[in-house]
């Protein structure tokens, strides 16, 4: 499946590239599909897109902006099964019609949702990129040419986000706590599908726009649900150190260092941790 609807997508994207203006330079061949195409489903015989036993006829796109305008109905909902499965949604998130009705009764060629004017405009977007990249050399050797999908950004969601994102939305709008609960809740549930990362890396960063935004109870309660999840490391000891010192607890900073310290280090990583304790040490030039 994955494979064919790759194909597919590629496919859309040779066909409607020659229909871009910049595309003088392109070789004359990326124009065949498209011939192929119509000739084997004229739009104006959608019947001949139906095998012996199939389902009845179905009826032509009426209302396609960006696709090819003679693209027969099945031609079109490959490439929508490739997008429901990148953005992890079902039909009706862009389409009006309910769940369970038969498609025939839905109304696919309305426009009503927002979700597909914005589909439109994503579309044209990834056809701009992926332009963009074909004119650019290989630095890998041969192999298929770099192709971006809907998925290389969305990665099974409709709303890509970084997972600090999410939870600095939440943040701002539920508190600290409602962000917290969120997290964990994702974590356990989307952590095997890729779609976010549950690294300490986000975390420490989200810690950090807590300290620029002189929040550092914050901060500190965002890096302990780091230790709490088993994300120890020199990066949020480091983190844990800085925080502490925001809040000019020189105690504290110490203690994160003795723990950083008691890590599994490499040399230069140890010179590190020695260092910022002798800074940390430093008498404060007293200031006139
Ligand atoms: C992310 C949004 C999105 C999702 C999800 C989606 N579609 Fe679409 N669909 C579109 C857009 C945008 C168009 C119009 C394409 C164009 O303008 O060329 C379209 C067009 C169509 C059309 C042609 C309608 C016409 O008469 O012009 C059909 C049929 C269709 N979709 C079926 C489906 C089915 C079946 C699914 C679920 C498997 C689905 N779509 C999921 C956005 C979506
Ligand atoms: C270059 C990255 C990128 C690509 C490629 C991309 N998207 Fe998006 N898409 C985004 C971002 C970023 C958002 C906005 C997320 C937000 O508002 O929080 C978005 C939002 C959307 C939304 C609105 C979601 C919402 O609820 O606000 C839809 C629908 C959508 N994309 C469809 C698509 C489709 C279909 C494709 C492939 C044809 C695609 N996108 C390709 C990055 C991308």
């Amino acid at each position: 499946m994955s494979v064919r609807t790759a194909a597919v997508a590629a496919g859309v994207l040779t066909l409607v590239l020659p229909l871009a203006a910049s595309l003088a330079s392109d070789p004359p061949a990326a124009a065949k599909p498209a011939a192929a195409a119509t000739a084997a489903a004229p739009a104006s015989a959608p019947a001949a897109d139906v095998k012996p036993g199939a389902r009845p006829p179905q009826p032509a796109p009426k209302n396609l902006k960006i696709l090819p305008k003679d693209w027969t109905r099945s031609q079109v909902v490959d490439v929508m099964k490739t997008w429901t499965s990148d953005l992890g949604v079902r039909c009706q998130y862009c389409h009006v019609g309910q769940e369970g009705q038969p498609f025939s009764e839905w109304d696919f060629a309305a426009d009503d949702k927002d979700t597909k004017r914005r589909a439109r405009d994503m579309f044209q977007l990834l056809d701009e990129i992926n332009h963009r990249l074909g004119g650019l050399s290989n630095l890998h050797g041969t192999g298929p040419a770099p192709l971006a999908t809907c998925g290389t950004c969305h990665r099974g969601v409709s709303r890509p986000r970084r997972i600090e994102d999410v939870f600095e939305e939440t943040r701002a709008t539920a508190g600290m706590d409602a962000a917290i609960k969120q997290y964990r809740e994702m974590r356990t549930e989307s952590s095997v599908s890729g779609s976010y990362d549950f690294s300490a890396r986000p975390l420490v960063r989200e810690a950090h726009r807590r300290m620029d935004a002189q929040d550092g109870a914050g901060a500190k309660q965002i890096l302990d649900l780091t230790l709490d999840l088993g994300l120890d490391g020199l990066m949020v000891r480091m983190t844990r150190v800085q925080a502490a010192m925001a809040q000019g607890d020189q105690a504290g900073a110490l203690a994160e260092l003795d723990k950083a310290a008691a890590l599994p280090l490499s040399a230069d990583e140890k010179a590190f941790v020695a260092e910022q304790r002798a800074e940390i040490l430093k008498p404060k030039q007293k200031t006139p």
